[in-house]
C-alpha cells in the first residue's frame, strides 16, 4: 500500500546506504532488530570497493548486503528502496545527492556530511523541491521514525534508544536542528510524555534541504502525532516560517517551541555557535526574538530551556485527560546480541582455538619471528639461515650451524636445466602457465630419487649406526631387507671419477667447523663399499646433507628422538625444497624472458611399443 506523503518512513522502508560505513550500517540493522522489523538496508554504494557484498548482523543472524559501484545500479536492482542514506564525504555528497534526486524510485535523501559549500546546499534543496523529493540535512544525524526506521546513528546507542522510547511510536512529532539535542530531547519527551512518533534533526547548516516547517506540516497531517515539539536556535530565519504558518492557521496541533542561544545576548559581539547557521546576524535572528515571535503566534514557549520538561508534561497530561492520547502498550524489546570481539576484549567469553602457532605472531604492532620483531632481525643482521633457524626450529643456531645451513641452500639452489625438477618447471612454463604453477610443478618433482632423498638418507644411515651395523651389513640390509636403493647413495653423472664438488664443499666445511661428524664418517665408510661395486654409487649431495644434518643437530644437543621427529616431519628435505626453489624460479623466468613456445617432446625420443590386445 502506498504511503501517504506525510509519512517518510515506516516499518517497510528500505534504504540504500551510500558509503561502506560498517558501524553506521550495523547500528541501523541493530535498530531494525530491536524493533522487530526486517533489515532496512538493501544495498550499499561504494564506488571504490571491489567486493560484491558485505556481511552484517541482524540479531544473531548474518546477512549479506550487496555492494554496488553506483547509486543508479543500486536503485535499479532495488527499486523497493525509496530512501538514500548519504554518508558520503562533504566532497562527494553533493554529486551523490544530485544523482539520487534524479532517480525516480528514491524519494528521501538524508545527508550526513558537514561542510558542504552553501551554494551547493541551496542547489540541492532547490532541485529536490522541484523534483518533489525530501532532503534531510546536510550536517545531520538524520532522524527516527519510532519503531520503524532509523537513519544512521540517530538516537545514539541502543540502550539510549530504548531508554528514550525511540523503539516504539509515542505521540510527539519532534524537529530539531542538532543531533545531540535530538537525543537529549527524545529522552526528556520519554520521561515527561510517551515518546515520539517521528523525530528529525534538520542539520546545522544555514540552508538545510528541509526545514522545521516542512516537517511540522507533515506532523500536522499525521494522525499519530498528537502534539509537536520544535527546538530551533539563533541564526537564520527558518523559525519565522513556522511563526507565519501558526498565524495562517496551518498548524493547529499544540506546538511546544524553543530556540536555544538566548545566552548570546550576554556576549559583547556576534558569536558563532557550534552550527554553521548558528549566528545571529540581525536582531530578529536572535533566540530571544524568535522565542517571542513564536509565543506571540500561539506556540507554547517556555521561559527557559529548563522549563521544557514541565511544559511537555503539562501538554501531554492535558491531552491524556481529554482522551486524545491513550495508553501505550510497551513492546517487548529483544536483547541485542553482544559482538564477540567486544566480549573477548572485555574478557567475558572463552572459546577453544582451532589452530596453534608457536613460531610467529602478527598481532602486535610488528610481526615477530619466534618473539623477535622483524626489525630486530634486520637490525641484528640475521642471515637467511638465522631466519630459518627461528622459523623452522625456534632457535638461533651458533654461527657454524647457520653457516652450514647457508651453504646447503647455496649448493642445492640449482643444478642445471636437465635435472628432473628444472625440466618439469621449464616444460610447464612453456605450456603458458604462471610462475607459481611452474614452480609447484618443479617442487612436486622432488622425491626419493631426486632431491628428496635427504630425509631417507638421514633416517637409514642413522638407524644403521644406532643398530651397530657395519657398512657391509648395512648395504646388505638395504638390499635384502628394505629392498630399496640406499637413499643418498648414487648419482646419474657424478662418480668417483667425476666427484661432486658440492659434496666436497659440504664435507670440508663440516670437517673444519662441526664439533664432530660421526654419521658422515660412517656414511663415507658405506660409500667405500658401494663405490667398490660401481663408481657412481657415491655418497651424493642428498646423502651428504642428510648425514651432516644429523651430525649438526646432535652437536646442537638434540636428542635422537628429537632428530627422528624432525626427519619424520620432512624437515631435512625442506632444505632442498627451499634451496632448489631459487633455481626453479630462475629457469621459469628464463623461459618467460626467452618467450619460449610450447614444448613437445620429439617422437624419435620415445620407444613406441603399442600393441592391440588380441581379440579387440
Ligand atoms: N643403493 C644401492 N645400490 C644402488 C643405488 C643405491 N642408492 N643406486 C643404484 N644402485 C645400484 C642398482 O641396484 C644397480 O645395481 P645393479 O647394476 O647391480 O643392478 C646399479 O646401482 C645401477 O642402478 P640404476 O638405478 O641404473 O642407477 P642410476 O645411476 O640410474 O641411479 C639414482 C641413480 C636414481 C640416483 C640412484 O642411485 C638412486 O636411486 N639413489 C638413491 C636415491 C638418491 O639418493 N637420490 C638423490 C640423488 S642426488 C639428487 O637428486 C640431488
Ligand atoms: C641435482 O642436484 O639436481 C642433481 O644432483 C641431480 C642430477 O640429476 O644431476
Amino acid at each position: 500500500m502506498a504511503r501517504p506523503d506525510y509519512i517518510l518512513f515506516d516499518r517497510n522502508t528500505k534504504a540504500i546506504f551510500w558509503n561502506l560505513n560498517r558501524n553506521a550500517i550495523q547500528r541501523m540493522l541493530d535498530y531494525d532488530f530491536i524493533v522487530g522489523r526486517s533489515p532496512s538496508i538493501v544495498a550499499i554504494v561504494a564506488p571504490t570497493q571491489n567486493r560484491k557484498f558485505e556481511k552484517f548482523f541482524h540479531g544473531t543472524k548474518e546477512i549479506m548486503i550487496p555492494i554496488y559501484k553506483s547509486t543508479a545500479e543500486a536503485a535499479e536492482k532495488h527499486p523497493e528502496a525509496d530512501v538514500l542514506v548519504n554518508f558520503a564525504s562533504f566532497r562527494t555528497a553533493y554529486n551523490v545527492t544530485i544523482e539520487a534526486i534524479n532517480i525516480p524510485t528514491i524519494k528521501t535523501i538524508a545527508i550526513t556530511a558537514e561542510g558542504i559549500p552553501e551554494r551547493f546546499a541551496r542547489d540541492m534543496a532547490l532541485k529536490a523541491k522541484k523534483a518533489g523529493k525530501v532532503i534531510i540535512g546536510p550536517a545531520t544525524v538524520g532522524g527516527i521514525a519510532a519503531g520503524a526506521f532509523r537513519i544512521g546513528n540517530a538516537g545514539g546507542t541502543i540502550e539510549n534508544i530504548v531508554k528514550s522510547k525511540l523503539h516504539r511510536p509515542g505521540s510527539v512529532g519532534l524537529v530539531t536542528r542538532s543531533g545531540g539535542l535530538f537525543n537529549e530531547l527524545s529522552n526528556v519527551i520519554a520521561r515527561n510524555a510517551d515518546g515520539i512518533v517521528e523525530g528529525i534533526a534538520i542539520g546545522g547548516d544555514r540552508f538545510p534541504g528541509s526545514d522545521f516547517l516542512d516537517h511540522l506540516l507533515r506532523f500536522q497531517k499525521n494522525p499519530q502525532v498528537k502534539f509537536m515539539i520544535m527546538l530551533g536556535e539563533l541564526g537564520g530565519d527558518l523559525e519565522y516560517r513556522v511563526v507565519e504558518a501558526l498565524k495562517d492557521g496551518l498548524i493547529t496541533k499544540p506546538l511546544i517551541a524553543w530556540c536555544i542561544g538566548t545566552i548570546s545576548k550576554h556576549f559583547a559581539g556576534e558569536v558563532q555557535f557550534g552550527h554553521a547557521g548558528a549566528k545571529a546576524g540581525a536582531d530578529r535572528e536572535t533566540a530571544d526574538a524568535k522565542n517571542a515571535a513564536l509565543r506571540a503566534a500561539g506556540a507554547l514557549v517556555p521561559n527557559s530551556f529548563d522549563e521544557f520538561p514541565d511544559i511537555i508534561r503539562s501538554v501531554y497530561e492535558d491531552l491524556r485527560a481529554k482522551g486524545v492520547i491513550g495508553e501505550i502498550e510497551e513492546p517487548e524489546v529483544p536483547e541485542l546480541p553482544e559482538d564477540y570481539a567486544k566480549l573477548v576484549k572485555a574478557g567475558k567469553v572463552r572459546k577453544p582455538t582451532n589452530f596453534i602457532c608457536t613460531i610467529s605472531d602478527d598481532r602486535g604492532e610488528e610481526a615477530t619471528y619466534c618473539g623477535l620483531p622483524i626489525s630486530e632481525v634486520i637490525e641484528r643482521d640475521f642471515s637467511i639461515a638465522d631466519v630459518i633457524g627461528l622459523l623452522w626450529f625456534k632457535r638461533k643456531f651458533p654461527d657454524w650451524a647457520s653457516k652450514f645451513i647457508d651453504m646447503v641452500i647455496k649448493v642445492v639452489a640449482d643444478h642445471g636445466p636437465c635435472v628432473s625438477g628444472a625440466h618439469n618447471a621449464k616444460v610447464t612454463a612453456r605450456a603458458g602457465k604462471d610462475l607459481m604453477s611452474a614452480l609447484a610443478t618443479g617442487i612436486l618433482t622432488i622425491g626419493p630419487r631426486f632431491g628428496g632423498a635427504i630425509d631417507g638418507a638421514a633416517k637409514y644411515f642413522k638407524f644403521a649406526k644406532e643398530q651397530g651395523m657395519d657398512p657391509f651389513e648395512f648395504v646388505d640390509y638395504m638390499k635384502n631387507v628394505e629392498k630399496i636403493p640406499i637413499p643418498g647413495i648414487g648419482h646419474r653423472i657424478k662418480s668417483t671419477k667425476n666427484p661432486d664438488k658440492r659434496v666436497e664443499l659440504l664435507k670440508n666445511f663440516a670437517k673444519e667447523n662441526f664439533p664432530s661428524t660421526e654419521l658422515l664418517d660412517y656414511a663415507l665408510e658405506v660409500e667405500k663399499v658401494t663405490t667398490a661395486k660401481k663408481e657412481n654409487l657415491i655418497l651424493n649431495v642428498d646423502g651428504t646433507i642428510g648425514v651432516l644434518l644429523v651430525d649438526m643437530f646432535r652437536n646442537l644437543g638434540y636428542s635422537d628422538s628429537e632428530i627422528d621427529e624432525l626427519i619424520n616431519a620432512g624437515a631435512f628435505n625442506a632444505f632442498f625444497v627451499l634451496g632448489r626453489s631459487i633455481g626453479f624460479i630462475g629457469h621459469i623466468l628464463d623461459e618467460k624472458r626467452l618467450a619460449m613456445p610450447l614444448y613437445r617432446h620429439p617422437m624419435d625420443d620415445v620407444l613406441y611399443d603399442v600393441k592391440r590386445p588380441e581379440g579387440l
